[in-house]
């Protein structure tokens, strides 16, 4: 044990001085915000300032795609995931190729294409039985187009997880890994296109695991079965992913990491939230990323990596942290520095261009990182104490299906904030519940706004 944090606080050291040498880096560049710069300022401020060779964006924004034209920095975009069950057919994937990917590419330099995002944990029946298929046609698409450096994936919350502790006994949701998972799998083996997951240490956080989440010295976590000790939660999530997958026998399939980041801000009482956390927690992750050092499980494993995020968003719902997760302010000063500067900055910036807010309506759902455990007992307390009418998710009710925790919680989380007044804290949840802008309404489910 003194061993350990002995050897713990050398590699912390050594990271420390080396901050200098991350090289390389993704990002993800989200546009929730009225006070942005414009895609083609952002585009020559990470060229001409920054390491930061990948970008990705969570739509097809053609004015983002054509901003990184010729700037040798990667983009990965992403596809709504209402289009899915259309894009299950090779014609339509073919026709969506020619219209969306060929006008920019290869001047901008496509990596990834993401079919949806999370479509196992938020998307309708429709969206996620027609997942893969849509992914192989667009890889077909893609190919067909000559095109054959875009890989297509998809991006997935750690709730494909049953449970990731230790990570030995990690598994993937029984009812997914027969049905999307394992299929999933086979394409990403023959496409040699990574399974991309969404890690996020914050939000498994809870106040005694808060060194462990921010890779500071603590007694780590012994996995018995492996004989792995786990120092932070980050390499624990990702050798959770690794396991799970194994035990389906697809431990060769590459992983790459969609999504992780830390909020240097919160509401009073996140006291996690600060600069110094961010900034130490987004630096291990940049460096194991550039390393190449792996994981216990997975020595010598390079994951490409996109951080959460690019920019602070100012119109991201939810507490102060949603809208804290960036490496830069809107005016591209640096939130804090995790050796991704090509110099000093010199300082000033460009001038915002403010966009109109979208005047809109709001629902609840259940948090990214929130366990089955906990939205159970948000059904149980809703449904009973908290006076909901829970019968459209019995069985026979319109959102029965799909018929798994989460997505029951998310009706009835909705619900009972509908009912209150929609306050933002009729929708926290012991800090389980979330706002979104997006509807989350399906087929014959209707989410009430
Ligand atoms: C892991 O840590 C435990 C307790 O600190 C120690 O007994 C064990 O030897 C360590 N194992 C490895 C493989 O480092
Ligand atoms: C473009 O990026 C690739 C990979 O990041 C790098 O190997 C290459 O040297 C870059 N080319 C230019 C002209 O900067
Ligand atoms: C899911 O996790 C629970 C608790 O960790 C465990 O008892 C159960 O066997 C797991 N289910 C599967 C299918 O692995
Ligand atoms: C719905 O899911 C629960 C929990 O997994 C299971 O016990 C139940 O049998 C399922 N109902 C149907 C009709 O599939």
């Amino acid at each position: 044990m003194a061993m350990d944090t002995f050897s713990l606080f050398i590699s912390t050291l050594f990271i420390f001085f080396h901050i200098t040498a991350v090289a390389s880096i993704g990002v993800n560049y989200g546009t929730m915000g009225n006070n942005l710069p414009p895609p083609s300022q952002v585009a020559q401020f990470l060229k001409t300032q920054t390491t930061i060779n990948r970008v990705k964006i969570f739509d097809m924004n053609p004015d983002i795609i054509r901003a990184f034209a010729n700037t040798n920095i990667s983009l990965s975009v992403t596809i709504p995931n209402g289009l899915i069950p259309q894009l299950a057919d090779l014609a339509t994937a073919r026709s969506w190729v020619g219209a969306n990917i060929r006008p920019f590419y290869p001047q901008t330099k496509i990596e990834y294409i993401l079919v949806g995002s999370e479509v196992l944990h938020w998307g309708d029946a429709a969206m996620v039985n027609n997942l893969v298929p849509a992914m192989r046609s667009l890889h077909h698409a893609v190919n067909k187009a000559g095109f054959t450096a875009i890989k297509v994936t998809t991006q997935h919350s750690l709730g494909i997880l049953n449970s990731s502790r230790p990570p030995s006994s990690a598994s993937f949701q029984f009812g997914w890994q027969q049905y999307f998972l394992t299929p999933m799998l086979e394409y990403h083996r023959q496409s040699k296109s990574p399974f991309m997951v969404n890690p996020y240490p914050y939000f498994a956080w809870n106040p005694s695991d808060n060194n462990f989440a921010l890779f500071r010295p603590n007694p780590g976590l012994f996995d018995r079965a492996t004989g792995k000790n786990y120092t932070n939660a980050y390499d624990l999530l990702l050798d959770a992913v690794f396991v799970s997958m194994k035990k389906l026998g697809f431990g060769d399939v590459q992983i790459a990491v969609g999504e992780t980041g830390w909020p240097s801000a919160g509401d009073p009482g996140q006291w996690q939230c600060t600069v110094a956390n961010a900034r130490w927690h987004n630096l291990n992750v940049a460096r194991k990323a550039e390393s190449g050092v792996g994981t216990p499980l997975m020595p010598g494993r390079k994951f490409d990596t996109f951080l959460f995020s690019l920019f602070n968003e100012n119109l991201k719902p939810g507490a102060m942290d949603e809208r804290s997760f960036g490496l830069f302010r809107p005016d591209f000063s640096a939130v804090y520095d995790i050796g991704i500067m090509r110099q000093a900055q010199a300082g000033g910036g460009a001038t915002p261009t403010p966009v109109t807010p979208t005047s809109g309506k709001q629902w609840c759902v259940p948090k990214k990182g929130a366990t089955d455990a906990s939205l159970q007992s948000n059904i149980n307390w809703a449904c009973t104490s908290g006076g909901v009418d829970c019968s459209a998710v019995k069985a026979g009710g319109p959102c029965f299906n799909p018929n798994t925790t989460r997505s029951h919680a998310a009706y009835i989380m909705n619900a009972y904030y509908q009912a209150k007044g929609h306050q933002d804290f009729n929708c926290d949840f012991s800090g389980t519940g979330v706002v979104t802008t997006s509807d989350p309404s399906y087929g014959a489910c209707k989410y009430t706004a």
